[in-house]
């Protein structure tokens, strides 16, 4: 074969070829070390000066093209398979879409609350959930065989030294060095746990997980969410207490028109004790599972508990060194889910905790 049919071949299969994989056995074949061209080269030193001098640019001259050639194919092949790939991609197709979480319904109740209490001068306060069986119980008027311990029955933790834990708050109160270890039925061990470590006058709230042992239905869960409130001062009273109450309605349920009463109850704690309800409509669909599980057929609408308060008792004072002769205060725990439940007209408790995203997603 001569230079020019060498040329010629090679670019033939180069035009031919379709895919980056062929180039490179066009390569061996024409430019790899058994390659004619190699050949021819690699015999340039059996000839004479003056063959080599006339054959060796040329042979050099053949090869540079090649590379050349092959080069601008595997350009044009890239560029190809590209276009090929962009080709098959519909850019008019929707993307894929990042699904995003968001918070969750309690969490930002819990928000909405906070901000509420806030704009009223309010501090907000955390505590443990694991709790110790004084500030759960005794501190708060609430001694051992006290039947309004069967009202809190929880959990309580195994621990390795029997389920003692030392509290010098119990030393203090009498109660002997060691308290045993629950999780907490209220968040109203807050109030004692802040009045140890504060003086009055203040005013805060404490929103919080608590944990009971009691059988769940569409109002009652064995884990929910709490806000307890504490106002102390001089000269506090119940219409302190109506007045904070009415205005936070007012503000968390805006527009929506609710029905409330105050009524009297007992908590060891406080004295008087009062509770909060708020009424239930079938025709509005607040809490119609709710009205059905009670059996309110025949009656348009139901009564729910939301909140227990009352004004703190002389004890709770005692417990935490305040002279009760001095200050005077109120406290409330509200219910969180169900207020929530109120506000959005959720059905049943239960679907807070369920994990079903097609009513988490509706939040
Ligand atoms: C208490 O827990 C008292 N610590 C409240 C209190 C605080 C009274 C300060 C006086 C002063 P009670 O057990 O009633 O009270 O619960 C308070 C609120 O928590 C109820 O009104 C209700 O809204 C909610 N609640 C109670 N039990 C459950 C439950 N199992 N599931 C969901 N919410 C509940």
């Amino acid at each position: 074969m001569n230079l020019e049919d060498i040329k010629k071949s090679a670019l033939e299969a180069l035009k031919e070829i379709t895919g980056p994989e062929k180039l490179e056995e066009i390569k061996v074949k024409f430019l790899g070390r058994k390659s004619e061209l190699t050949q021819l080269l690699r015999s340039l030193k059996d000839l004479s000066v003056e063959e080599r001098r006339k054959l060796g640019p040329k042979l050099q001259e053949l090869k540079k093209e090649l590379e050349e050639s092959i080069n601008k194919k595997l350009k044009e092949l890239q560029v190809t398979s590209y276009e090929l790939q962009v080709g098959k991609l519909d850019v008019t197709k929707p993307g894929h879409k990042i699904i995003s979480g968001h918070i969750h319904p309690l969490s930002k109740i819990e928000e909405e609350i906070e901000q509420i209490f806030l704009s009223m001068n309010f501090s907000v306060v955390e505590g443990p959930e694991v709790e110790d069986e004084y500030h759960n119980f005794d501190a708060l008027n609430i001694p051992k065989d006290h039947p309004a311990r069967e009202m809190w029955d929880t959990f309580w933790l195994k621990q390795s030294d029997g389920g003692l834990f030392a509290r010098p708050a119990a030393k203090r109160s009498g109660l002997g060095q060691k308290s045993k270890l629950l999780l907490r039925t209220h968040t109203s061990p807050m109030q004692i746990r802040y009045m140890e470590k504060n003086n009055p006058p203040f005013q805060i709230i404490v929103p919080g997980r608590v944990f009971r042992y009691e059988a769940t239905d569409a109002s009652h869960e064995i884990n929910f969410y709490q806000v307890e409130g504490l106002m102390v001062g001089k000269d506090m009273s119940l219409a302190n207490f109506k007045f904070i109450v009415e205005e936070f309605f007012k503000r968390f349920f805006g527009k929506q028109k609710i029905e409330f009463r105050f009524r009297p109850s007992y908590f060891p704690f406080v004295e008087p004790g009062i509770e909060v309800d708020i009424k239930l409509h079938r025709s509005t669909q607040i809490g119609t599972r709710i009205s059905a599980d009670k059996n309110l057929s025949k009656s348009e609408s139901r009564w729910l508990e939301v909140m227990g308060a009352g004004m703190v008792h002389r004890k709770v004072f005692n417990a935490v060194g305040y002279n009760p002769n001095d200050i005077t205060g109120f406290a409330f725990g509200l219910g969180l889910e169900r207020l929530a439940m109120i506000k959005y007209k959720i059905s049943d408790i239960r679907l807070f905790y369920s994990g079903d995203l097609r009513f988490i997603k509706q939040f």
